[in-house]
């Protein structure tokens, strides 16, 4: 029975395992790792290289860093050095000013935060500058200060933000700098605003007296030369969810680079700012509302800018998705339909939003508003948050991390051997991984992680260089480049296709992976990763599929000389964390009876004359199989008694599916490089292993019990055998004992565990059904309209009488109050029916 019920909930916790869309890197490289090296630059005398600047060609790379800004020669990707420093440091008195403030010395120096090409000739550049910012113009050639029409620095308010560690977004289009950041020393004057305007483009700006933004995060900025638009990213308060306290958003505004403000109203401020809800939800799931970092993807060759795409890397302000991260794609198409659509009404008395009920005088967010009549522009004053919300493309998730938290992202279309685009994402963990993931019809692969950082990093930066091949990440540990790729590293046809990385391809001809831009007729399959398909023709033997004789893969292997009656501990390396790792000898079945194999992989056994011989270590992957360590195990000084070995190949190791030479064979041996970061639960604390290869001689008083009755029993025929049986009668009643009370434990655990994700797995099994419906059938004490909410919609007045949203919650609460909470409801009726305020 206690067997039954732990099967049924092993089963249960499987199914609600398996609707999570996990991936797990399929390689991980921890820092110092050879197969998947960078280069890093820094020096002495540079701190916090952390805002990026590439020049056109790609080989100058600008950085902001403390006090200084720096260009950089990247043109090598395996070397970076430094042409230049110039340094811009606030004087002592700045600093003393900055200290008497009360901020801390170390944030009191010059952090460069925006940086960005002006024209032909000149760069900009704004810092802290002590709290209290300055921006610059530099001159590109000489890489020197240069003098504004001023004279003189300009101040950097509403530009750069004070506290170094508070986000900001900047970006210039035609020679004007548009801006997302806080203007003020405290941090609460948010301002979206353009500077650097000339003629009759005036400088234009948002501000917060309006409400036009609540207490928001900038994160970036976006030009779209097809709509004349900057677009910019950020989380902010969501006012409109006024049932629910402190509600993060995520937001994407618009402003048109034609806007010169309105003529009496809205003189010197936008009118075309418009702002919209950006949902990161999958179906019956809480949001991933709080944007962390955007990206913008181009659309590909000849495609229309509509399919411009932005990869945005969300968390979550709740529990339940602590340490998570969602990455959601959202569509430029779907960005223009919502701010083409309708628009919430503020209530300027209230501070209520409502549904447009009003007649419609002007389309806000519409370019060309700038000399509407004042009534025009008092309509767009108050019209200005769409009604809907951009979902994302395909109304899904487009990856979910199980337990990291991701803080940066970048974005790259690879053409693939076949000639298909796709999309790559790099994705910088706030542990310091960077990953590297492929999406793919059925969801993203993550094709290998590099660690970067020693130290979690506060303030960083992505930024690929797609002419280098090079991922540029700017930190206060200083500039890293990492190669997109190392194909060199998949040693045979199998590892390069599973690999499924898109620049990755194996040369039949030379037997080596490499990568695709360097020559034609490359096998790849990145949607598959399907190796019998692809590598067949390479060695026509084993073709179809079938599995593998041992004899075409026994090179002499490792050879590990033992004593009888030893405790032999093989090790397995692990070729990816996808492939799952088993035990072979030649031509028999390794019996559980003798054969002990750890949650490592690893191989425990009692020499004896019957266990002499070798050992195959096989790794399953995606339906192929392959060798990837061969030990060799005979007995130690008499090396006369080796065991038979009839069906030994005599001839050198054959190739199979794209070879695997000896030599990579011993790379694999070595844990160092192929078992990277030894989880906790991989470590054996019992036996200490320092070679991978080693056998270990058990010192218990039980086995040197065991091995004298084996030593006696000098006739046995199958010693483990013997071994197990004079272990019987002593032990059974003991081991049975133990074997239940472990199956109740272990059962207990499953009951837990299945208990607290059961809600998940319903949320995602149950067939959608509308959500009034699945509130009577759960008991709901959520209200429609705080699902609708959660999904994007706000309340409707309309629907409801003209009642307020917050009437209609406490309403729909009372109705359903009695029936019975389920887990999930718990998580939206904390108190009073708003959802737990539980930032993270
Ligand atoms: C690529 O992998 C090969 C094989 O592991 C290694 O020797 C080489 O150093 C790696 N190159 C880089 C740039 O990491
Ligand atoms: C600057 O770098 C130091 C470490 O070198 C770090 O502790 C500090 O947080 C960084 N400051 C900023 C603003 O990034
Ligand atoms: C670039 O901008 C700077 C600063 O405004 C100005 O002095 C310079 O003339 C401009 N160069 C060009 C080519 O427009
Ligand atoms: C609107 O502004 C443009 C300049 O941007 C001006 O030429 C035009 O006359 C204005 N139209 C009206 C109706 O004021």
């Amino acid at each position: 029975m206690v067997y039954s019920t732990s099967l049924c909930a092993c089963l249960s916790l499987l199914t609600v395992l398996s609707c999570h869309s996990h991936v797990l890197p399929r390689l991980s490289f921890p820092k110092g790792s050879p197969g998947r090296s960078f280069s890093v630059f820094t020096n002495p005398d540079v701190y916090n290289t952390t805002t990026l600047l590439l020049s056109d060609n790609e080989d100058t790379l600008f950085v902001g860093a403390r006090d200084a800004v720096l260009s950089i020669d990247v043109s090598q990707t395996d070397a970076m050095t430094m042409k230049e420093k110039m340094g811009w440091s606030p004087s002592e008195k700045d600093l003393d000013d900055c200290t008497v403030k009360g901020k801390m010395k170390m944030d009191c120096h010059n952090f460069v935060r925006v940086l960005q090409v002006l024209n032909s000739t000149h760069m900009y550049a704004c810092g802290t500058f002590a709290f209290s910012p300055r921006c610059i113009y530099i001159n590109s050639k000489t890489f020197s200060m240069a003098t504004g029409a001023s004279g003189k620095p300009e101040e950097g308010r509403g530009r750069c933000p004070y506290d170094p560690y508070q986000k900001n977004t900047a970006i210039t289009v035609d020679g004007e700098l548009y801006t997302g950041t806080v203007a003020d020393y405290r941090g609460t004057r948010p301002v979206i605003s353009r500077h650097l305007s000339e003629g009759s483009h005036v400088d234009l700006k948002l501000d917060d007296t309006l409400g036009w933004l609540e207490d928001p995060t900038f994160i970036r900025s976006a030009y779209v030369p097809s709509e004349e638009k900057v677009y910019f990213f950020f989380s902010e308060i969501g006012k409109e969810y006024d049932f629910i306290d402190k509600f993060t958003v995520s937001r994407v505004a618009q402003v048109c680079t034609s806007d010169i403000g309105g003529q009496r109203t809205l003189q010197k401020r936008w009118t075309t700012f418009t702002k919209a809800q950006l949902l990161c939800q999958a179906e019956h799931e809480l949001p991933y509302n709080i944007l962390q970092d955007i990206v913008t993807l181009p659309p590909p060759e000849g495609a229309s800018e509509d399919e411009t795409l932005f990869y945005g890397i969300f968390t979550s302000q709740w529990q339940v998705n602590l340490g998570r991260s969602a990455v959601c794609a959202f569509s430029l198409k779907d960005i223009k339909k919502v701010f083409t659509g309708r628009y919430k009404v503020l209530n300027r008395d209230t501070l209520k939003w409502s549904t447009r009920v009003q007649e419609q005088l002007a389309n806000p967010g519409e370019c060309g508003l700038h000399n509407a009549s004042d009534n025009m522009l008092r309509f767009v004053k108050e019209n200005f948050l769409a009604d809907k919300s951009v979902p994302p493309v395909n109304q899904a998730l487009t990856l979910v991390s199980p337990d990291k938290s991701y803080s940066n992202i970048a974005a790259q279309r690879v053409r693939g051997a076949s000639g298909r685009d796709y999309t790559v994402l790099y994705l910088l963990t706030e542990s310091g991984y960077l990953q590297k993931a492929v999406l793919l019809k059925n969801g993203a692969h993550v094709i290998e992680e590099i660690q970067v950082f020693n130290q979690p990093q506060l303030v960083k930066n992505l930024l690929l260089s797609v002419s280098k091949g090079a991922v540029l990440i700017g930190s206060s540990e200083g500039v890293i480049s990492v190669p997109m790729s190392n194909c060199s590293y998949y040693w045979s046809c199998a590892e390069c296709v599973l690999a499924r990385d898109p620049f990755c391809g194996w040369d039949p001809v030379m037997k080596l992976c490499t990568d695709i831009s360097s020559r034609d007729h490359l096998v790849q399959d990145v949607d598959e990763g399907n190796v019998s398909a692809q590598c067949t023709y390479v060695n026509p033997r084993s073709r179809s599929g079938q599995p593998r004789t041992v004899t075409t893969v026994c090179p002499p292997g490792e050879v590990m000389p033992v004593s009888l009656n030893e405790v032999v501990r093989l090790q397995c390396p692990e070729a990816s964390h996808l492939a799952k790792r088993y035990w072979e000898r030649l031509n028999s079945q390794l019996s559980p009876k003798i054969y002990i194999q750890s949650d490592d992989s690893s191989l425990s056994f009692v020499a004896t004359p019957s266990t002499l011989g070798h050992y195959l270590c096989q790794a399953e992957e995606n339906g192929y199989t392959q060798t990837l360590v061969v030990y060799h195990v005979k007995q130690k000084s008499s090396p006369t008694i080796l065991p038979a070995t009839p069906n030994r190949p005599q001839s050198t190791p054959t190739t199979e599916a794209g070879s695997k030479p000896p030599v990579a064979t011993t790379r694999l041996i070595t844990p160092k490089q192929t078992e990277p970061r030894p989880t906790p639960d991989q470590v054996d604390p019992t036996v200490t292993l320092k070679d991978s290869p080693t056998t270990t001689t058990r010192k218990s008083r039980n086995f040197t019990r065991l091995s004298r009755i084996d030593e006696e029993n000098s006739r046995m025929t199958e010693p483990g055998e013997n071994l197990m049986q004079a272990d019987q009668p002593t032990y059974f009643q003991e081991l049975v004992v133990v074997s239940v009370l472990l199956a109740l434990c272990i059962s207990l655990l499953l009951m837990i565990a299945f208990n607290r994700f059961r809600y998940i797995c319903q949320s995602r099994t149950v067939p959608q059904t509308p959500s009034s419906r699945r509130d009577a059938e759960k008991g709901g004490s959520a209200t429609p309209e705080e699902r609708e909410s959660l999904r994007g919609h706000s309340p409707r007045l309309e629907k409801h009488n003209g009642q307020a949203p917050n009437g209609q919650s406490r309403n729909g609460q009372a109705h359903n109050g009695k029936s019975p909470i389920t887990l999930s409801n718990n998580m939206l009726n904390s108190s009073n029916g708003h959802l737990p305020n539980t930032p993270i």
